[in-house]
C-alpha cells in the first residue's frame, strides 16, 4: 500500500500517541495501586442494545477491577449520546433499564458507584454551552471518531449533535470531575477534546473567586489492557452481524450459538492468531473464562476439532456467566429496585452537576 506524506505524518502522529497514552495508563495502574482516592473514574455506554461478551471482556471487567480497587467510580449511560447517528430513540427505556441491570448484576455496587443518565442531568447539559464556545468548528470536522462514526452511517448528512458530540461528552467527564475516564482507543481524540476545553477554559475565565484550583481537572484516558474480542465468525463483534452472545441470553441460547461459530478445515487446534484467527479467538474466550493461557488450551485439544474446541467454549462461557446470569435473573423480576438505584444515581449526579454549574458561572461572572 502506498501512503501519501500526509497520511504517513498522521499514522506517524497516531501510533506515538498511542504509545503514549499507553504509558499513562501504566502511570494511572501504579498511582490506583499506591493510592486510589486520588482518582474520580467515569465511563460511559450508549443505550443502542444489550450488552454483550464484547462489553463484559473488555469495559465491564475494568470497571467493576476500579470499584474494587476502591476508585470513586460513576457510571453514565449515555441516552442523548443514542440520537448521534439514527434517527429516534428506539426502545430507550428498557435498553437503559437493562443497562443499569447488566451492571449491577456485573457487581456494580450502588453504594460505592453512581450509576445514572446525562438526559437526566440540565446542569451537566448546560456545560455545553460554554463548551460549545472553546472549540471551533475546524477541529470538530477533524475529529477522526466522528469522522469514521458519520462515514459508517453511509451517507447521512452530519447533523449538529453528531459533530458537537464529543463536546458534550466533554460535560459528561468534566461535570462531575472525573479525572480518569476507562476507554477504548477510539475514544482517545474526545478526550484529547475536554483537555483541550479544560485548559482554555482556565485560560479564559479562571477560577471563581478565592478558588485556588482550576474548575475543571484534565482528565486521563485508561486504556484497558483487556484483549479485543472477535464474533463468533472472527470477524469484529457486532450485534446487528448475529456473531455475539448477549449477556442476557440463557445458557442454551449460548450453547446454539457458539455451534455455528466459524473454525477452519484443519481439525489439529493450534493458537495461530495470524493464520487462523477464528481459532484463536475462540481459545481467548476460553482463556478469559478460566485464566489458562491459550497454547495450553490448544494443547489439550489437539486432534480434538472444532467440535471440542466449541464444547470447552460453551462449557467455560456458561459456567463463568452463570453467577452474573443468575444475579441478572433475580434483578429483572425485581426492576423496581433497579429504577431506584437509578433514581438515586441521577439524583447524586444532580447534586455535583449543579455545584460545578455554580464555579463555572462565578469564574464567568454570572452570579447576579
Ligand atoms: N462515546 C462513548 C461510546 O460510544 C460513550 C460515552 C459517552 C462515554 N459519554 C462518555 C465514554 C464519557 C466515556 C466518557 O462508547
Amino acid at each position: 500500500m502506498t501512503h501519501n506524506i500526509g497520511d504517513a505524518l498522521e499514522n506517524a502522529t497516531s501510533e506515538a500517541s498511542l504509545a503514549h497514552s499507553r504509558q499513562i495508563s501504566q502511570k494511572i495502574e501504579e498511582g490506583i495501586r499506591n493510592d486510589p482516592s486520588q482518582f474520580r473514574a467515569l465511563t460511559g455506554d450508549r443505550p443502542t442494545g444489550n450488552l454483550h461478551i464484547g462489553h463484559y471482556f473488555g469495559s465491564m471487567q475494568n470497571r467493576l477491577r476500579l470499584q474494587q480497587a476502591g476508585v470513586d467510580t460513576w457510571l453514565l449511560v449515555a441516552d442523548y449520546q443514542v440520537i448521534t447517528d439514527r434517527d429516534g430513540v428506539g426502545p430507550i427505556k428498557d435498553r437503559v433499564l437493562s443497562l443499569v441491570t447488566d451492571n449491577l448484576a456485573l457487581g456494580i455496587d450502588p453504594d460505592r458507584s453512581t450509576i445514572f443518565a446525562h438526559s437526566q442531568v440540565p446542569a451537566l447539559n448546560q456545560l455545553m454551552l460554554p463548551f460549545l464556545s472553546l472549540v471551533t468548528d475546524a477541529e470538530l470536522r477533524r475529529n477522526p471518531t466522528v469522522k469514521s462514526e458519520l462515514e459508517a452511517t453511509d451517507g447521512r448528512p452530519m447533523s449538529g449533535l453528531m459533530l458537537t458530540y464529543p463536546v458534550h461528552q466533554a460535560a459528561d467527564i468534566l461535570f462531575c470531575k472525573a479525572n480518569l475516564v476507562p476507554v477504548g482507543k477510539d475514544q482517545l481524540p474526545h478526550l484529547e477534546q475536554a483537555r483541550v476545553i479544560t485548559d482554555r477554559f482556565d485560560a479564559r475565565y479562571g477560577r471563581p473567586e478565592g478558588a485556588k484550583d482550576r474548575v475543571f481537572p484534565r482528565p486521563q484516558g485508561l486504556l484497558s489492557e483487556a484483549e479485543m474480542v472477535l464474533g463468533l465468525d472472527g470477524t469484529k463483534m457486532s450485534k446487528s452481524k448475529g456473531n455475539t452472545i448477549e449477556l442476557r441470553m440463557s445458557a442454551d441460547e449460548t450453547a446454539k450459538l457458539i455451534k455455528k461459530a466459524v473454525t477452519d478445515s484443519d481439525r489439529h487446534i493450534t493458537y495461530d492468531p495470524v493464520n487462523r484467527p477464528e481459532v484463536a479467538n475462540l481459545l481467548t474466550l476460553i482463556s478469559l473464562c478460566t485464566g489458562r493461557a491459550q497454547v495450553a488450551i490448544a494443547e489439550e485439544i489437539g486432534d480434538g476439532g472444532g467440535g471440542t474446541l466449541k464444547k470447552m467454549l460453551t462449557e467455560a462461557l456458561n459456567e463463568h456467566l452463570a453467577s452474573f446470569r443468575a444475579r441478572r435473573l433475580e434483578l429483572e423480576a425485581d426492576q423496581g429496585y433497579v429504577a431506584d438505584v437509578l433514581h438515586r444515581g441521577i439524583a447524586r449526579a444532580n447534586e455535583e452537576a449543579n455545584a460545578t454549574l455554580d464555579q463555572v458561572r462565578s469564574a464567568m461572572n454570572m452570579v447576579y
